[in-house]
């Protein structure tokens, strides 16, 4: 008997042992949870809502507490309770964990770290700590002190943020003296280590100061919320002074990594399934003070690709909204291959002269400015080809570079079909041939690729086979292989009779009944040949399915609902979801009609393995054939391939028999 890697799925989740994991699924429940977010009505056995995905009039979304799986028929989404937060509010798995263990005031007990892991951890937490402190700080020192109302609330309403949206984003005011934070925060016992790692105090020498000192204060969130760092405002008017000042990278703090205003945003984004994109903190606010809650900022730099994967988490849907009178509006347009390399949509927007979203937020009511995006937002490539074009008119040597640089971008695109449509829009404004373009593209396409199979080629496979046959093969053995993942996880323990065949001492062939499980019918079939599963998720299901099936004899089905690896949990669900259809569904296909599902498992399972061998001698033979099609065939391979044939002639008659 084979052993298998059992303890692989922790690893999932380094930082949170398995112990809280598994009491954290045990405690939760699942309607609980959901009915923070989404009004849940009774119906039946379940709970019934409006989706929280997508706008709907009629509920659609499911919540069964006896399974503790959700379903959301609007959007086909579903899950166990980890994946409704990984979903609805974009945690990754350990933030999920951690919500959840504070919700119901489980302890998180640490796996086993190193030491230096460990003080690392602590020291992220100790730097978040700080953070925290300072965010709670500032925000008092704005709407409790004196000097704080006096100068910074005042100018943050003079500037048209009502007290919601303060108190919303968090805004604050660190005082205009040298130490007046950095003191508060080492009478709360806050080490002055984790304050200047943060850069909230500078240290220089034996003296110590406020960085942030007499500025107004926008804290950064990171996606679950926490607060990463800061931008703090300059209100005098210094030359000298940068009007923005921004905390320094540190250990929780990476410019490239973060968004203003992701927090905040991200249930919009998901749900309008498209991000704006604008330049800075106050655009963020004003915008959403507007009503437009999708609105995100880098911060005054180009995007990276880092944020752009913040992003493409919740949409493929990017709209950078420039201001009107940008002079860099060249210079950002650069960046706008980035997301296209990302294969994401780009649309873009300018504002009317002189305006930014800030601006143009503050003096629109919220139908205004969707009407002005809606109206106005257009395709990223044909916008950059018109402003070129408006650039080059007609000068030829220009509109050659424009041409290429054109391409360029579309070149950035990973979808061909998307690749042609734009071409063809360039090729209209620009008053080029299409064909030019498509040379054009096409010798940049080949440069691309020899630049790829280059860094590629050592992990090229060596046997050169015939793609097409493999990829069909591998879809009809991977819908064979979740039919075996199904009825494992919903029949695997209950017994039935199974037909066996022996070849006894004489060489006779003995065929009996044996009344075992359908897990061990399976593991008998497929196990003892060494059947290895071609599709990576269904292999590790399979392989914890038989694991467990030869430790404890019985399969919880429990476990995988909850698995630390959401592929797996949502694999689970799909069927546990699905069972209804599934099975009804493939019986039909077959045109076997059963009064009762149950009475069918049997032969549903042996006619799967069966299915399953016989695709998979059915793929040897191919490989074989395939692989000496244009050499002499020797005569042992013939005789493999016959060996072959004549074992699928075997398998294909139980096949009929059974059918
Ligand atoms: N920025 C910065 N440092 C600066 C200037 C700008 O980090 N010295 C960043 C800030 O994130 C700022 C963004 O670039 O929000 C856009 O800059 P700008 O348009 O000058 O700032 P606004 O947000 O429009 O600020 P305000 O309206 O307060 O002038
Ligand atoms: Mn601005």
């Amino acid at each position: 008997m084979k052993l298998f890697l059992f303890i692989k799925f922790t690893t999932f989740a380094p930082m949170i042992a398995k112990t809280t994991i598994d009491k954290v699924y045990e405690t939760v429940r699942l309607e609980e949870v959901i009915g923070e977010f989404v009004n849940l009505k009774k119906s039946g056995a379940n709970f019934k809502g409006l989706s929280p995905f997508s706008e709907e009039r009629t509920p659609s979304f499911m919540v069964s507490p006896v399974k503790q799986i959700w379903k959301d028929f609007s959007s086909g989404k579903g899950g166990n309770v980890v994946a409704f937060l990984m979903e609805h509010e974009h945690f990754s798995y350990p933030e999920a964990i951690r919500w959840l263990a504070k919700k119901y005031n489980i302890e998180i007990e640490e796996t086993e770290q190193t030491d230096e892991e460990k003080l690392k951890t602590t020291e992220r937490e100790s730097l978040y700590a700080a953070s925290d402190f300072a965010q709670d700080f500032f925000h008092k020192t704005l709407l409790e002190t004196e000097e704080g109302k006096a100068i910074g609330l005042s100018y943050f309403k003079e500037r048209g943020f009502s007290m919601e949206t303060i108190k919303r984003f968090k805004l604050g005011y660190s005082p205009d003296s040298w130490t007046a934070f950095t003191d508060e925060a080492l009478r709360q016992q806050y080490k002055l280590d984790f304050l200047e790692k943060t850069g909230l105090t500078i240290v220089k020498e034996t003296k110590k100061f406020d960085r942030f000192k007499g500025r107004v204060m926008f804290p950064i969130h990171s996606m679950s919320g926490r607060v990463l760092g800061f931008g703090g405002r300059i209100l005098k008017i210094d030359k000298k002074a940068a009007k923005y000042l921004n905390s320094p990278e540190s250990d929780i703090y990476h410019k490239s990594k973060v968004l203003y205003g992701i927090y905040y945003a991200k249930q919009s984004i998901a749900k309008e399934d498209n991000c704006y994109l604008v330049e800075g903190y106050t655009d963020v606010i004003s915008m959403h003070q507007a009503g437009i809650k999708n609105v995100v900022s880098s911060s005054g730099t180009a995007l990276t690709s880092d944020q752009i994967r913040l992003i493409k988490r919740l949409t493929n849907t990017i709209t950078v909204l420039f201001d009107g009178d940008a002079a860099g509006l060249r210079a950002s347009i650069r960046g706008i291959d980035l997301i296209l390399e990302q294969g994401m949509n780009v649309r873009v927007l300018t504002f009317p002269d002189g305006d930014d979203p800030d601006s143009f937020a503050k003096t629109h009511n919220t139908e205004e400015i969707t009407d002005y995006i809606q109206a106005n937002a257009r395709d990223f490539i044909s916008f950059k080809a018109n402003l070129l074009m408006d650039e080059a008119s007609n000068d030829p040597i220009k509109k050659g570079a424009l041409v290429r640089d054109m391409i360029g971008s579309i070149a950035k695109i990973p979808n061909a079909i998307q690749q042609e449509i734009y071409l063809k829009e360039c090729a209209r404004i620009m008053n080029v041939s299409e064909h030019v373009l498509f040379n054009e593209l096409a010798q940049i396409l080949t440069k691309n690729k020899k630049d790829f199979q280059k860094q590629a080629k050592i992990e090229q496979p060596l046997a050169v086979v015939n793609k097409e046959i493999v990829l069909e093969k591998v879809d009809r053995q991977k819908t064979l292989e979740y039919q075996i993942i199904a009825l494992l996880l919903l029949y695997g323990n209950e017994k039935y009779e199974f037909e066996d065949t022996i070849i006894d001492d004489e060489g006779e062939v003995r065929t009996f009944m044996i009344e075992q499980t359908v897990a061990k019918q399976v593991f008998l079939h497929l196990q003892a040949d060494e059947i290895a599963f071609s599709n990576t998720l269904f292999k590790e299901v399979y392989d914890e399915i038989m694991a467990m099936v030869n430790q404890n004899e019985t399969l919880e089905i429990s476990h995988f609902v909850n698995h630390s690896n959401t592929k797996v949990s949502e694999l689970t669900t799909h069927i546990l979801m699905n069972e209804e259809k599934y099975i009804k569904h493939d019986w039909q296909r077959k045109q076997i009609h059963t009064k009762e599902k149950k009475d069918t498992i049997d032969q549903m399972t042996v006619d799967t393995i069966y299915n399953l061998r016989l695709k998979l001698i059915d793929n040897l033979i191919d490989s074989i054939k395939n692989e000496y099609k244009e050499q002499e065939m020797e005569n042992h391979i013939r005789d493999e391939i016959m060996d072959y044939t004549g074992l699928r002639k075997d398998v294909a008659s139980k096949l009929n028999r059974v059918v």
